[in-house]
């Protein structure tokens, strides 16, 4: 479906965020996951893997978002014709130049932005601008200065209506495992950048929705917080074993991250490569990034995005 026309005035709108249940409960919908199969082809172009996963969780079809605005009257079209079907338990980062649509993606796939044309589906069920079946961290952690660390982390399960002392628990819980023990009642200021961006994705993982969409959670720290959180992120995914759909600008991370690199040129986003990484998991980071592997497929991007 398109933007949708105001009967009043016979205007055309912009997507709109989808109607409703706020911004956290915006990022998430869910159902459960099992460890998935992973793709096995090599570099195949506008998105489709050599090898196809019978376990999709996620499909998209010829997915198209065009915005209109006083700016944009003809429309801006911001998204053209992605296909793309990410397996069930894979690891896959989007790359591409500032403004060619990732964000857009996300919004997309999210369910916070309804498609102009094709289709997104989660599990088989169509995603047409209905949140609910993802955990979404935004560019920007947004954490609320006013409450504490842990009312933060919980904030997503506030909007819910779930049990707060049983929410604040299962937040205690795993305040460890995400490096930030002793910080739950402080303030979000107390907080270093590599910090926030834990406690933000905390927050997403509480919501223990089997698709996450991480943008750019990275982007803003410097290199050795971003490799230490890298790893990290590795061990993570490795233990709760989600869908992940990574957005980032760094083509290193994007390789050693992930099991497939998805690169977006554009605008209009389009999608340039799929490129598999056959690069074993657990991957050590001196290890994998010194390795040939490695080398040939961040060589084979840097050619597509070079173009
Ligand atoms: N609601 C909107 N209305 C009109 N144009 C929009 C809207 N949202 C995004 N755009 C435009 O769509 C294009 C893609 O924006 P988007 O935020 O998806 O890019 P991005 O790839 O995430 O960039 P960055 O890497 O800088 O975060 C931009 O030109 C942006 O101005
Ligand atoms: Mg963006």
């Amino acid at each position: 479906m398109g933007p949708e026309r105001d009967p009043g005035s016979g205007e055309r709108r912009s997507p709109q965020p989808a109607p409703g249940r706020g911004l956290e409960a915006g990022s998430e919908l869910g159902s459960s996951v099992e460890a998935g199969e992973k793709h096995a082809g090599r570099v195949s172009a506008n998105g489709a893997s050599a090898e196809r996963s019978s376990a999709h969780k996620v499909e998209i079809e010829g997915l198209g978002v065009t915005f209109y605005s006083h700016r944009h009257s003809d429309g801006f079209e911001a998204l053209r014709n992605i296909n793309l079907s990410v397996g069930d338990g894979e690891f896959v980062s989007i790359l591409g130049r500032s403004g060619c649509g990732k964000s857009t993606f996300f919004n997309t796939v999210a369910g916070l932005i309804e498609p102009t044309t094709g289709t997104v589906r989660c599990d088989g069920e169509l995603i047409g601008g209905q949140p609910g079946h993802a955990g979404y961290m935004m560019q920007r952690d947004h954490l609320f200065p006013w409450r504490s660390v842990r009312d933060n982390v919980v904030v997503g399960l506030d909007v819910l209506g779930e049990n707060k002392r049983a929410s604040r628990r299962r937040a205690d819980e795993l305040f460890p495992r995400f490096g930030l023990s002793g910080f739950e009642d402080v303030y979000p200021e107390a907080l270093s950048g590599g910090m926030r961006q834990r406690a933000a994705l905390m927050r997403t993982m509480l919501l223990e929705r089997p698709l996450l969409l991480l943008d750019e959670p990275f982007g803003a720290l410097d290199a050795i917080t971003r490799a230490e959180m890298q790893a990290w992120l590795l061990e993570i995914w490795s233990e709760f074993r989600r869908t992940v759909l990574f957005i980032t600008h760094d083509v290193e991370e994007a390789v050693f991250l992930s099991d497939r690199v998805v690169v977006l040129g554009g605008p209009p986003g389009e999608v340039l490569v799929s490129a598999e990484v056959p690069i074993e998991r657990p991957r050590e980071y001196a290890e994998v990034v010194t390795s040939d592997e490695f080398t040939r497929v961040k060589h084979e991007i840097l050619d597509v995005i070079s173009r």
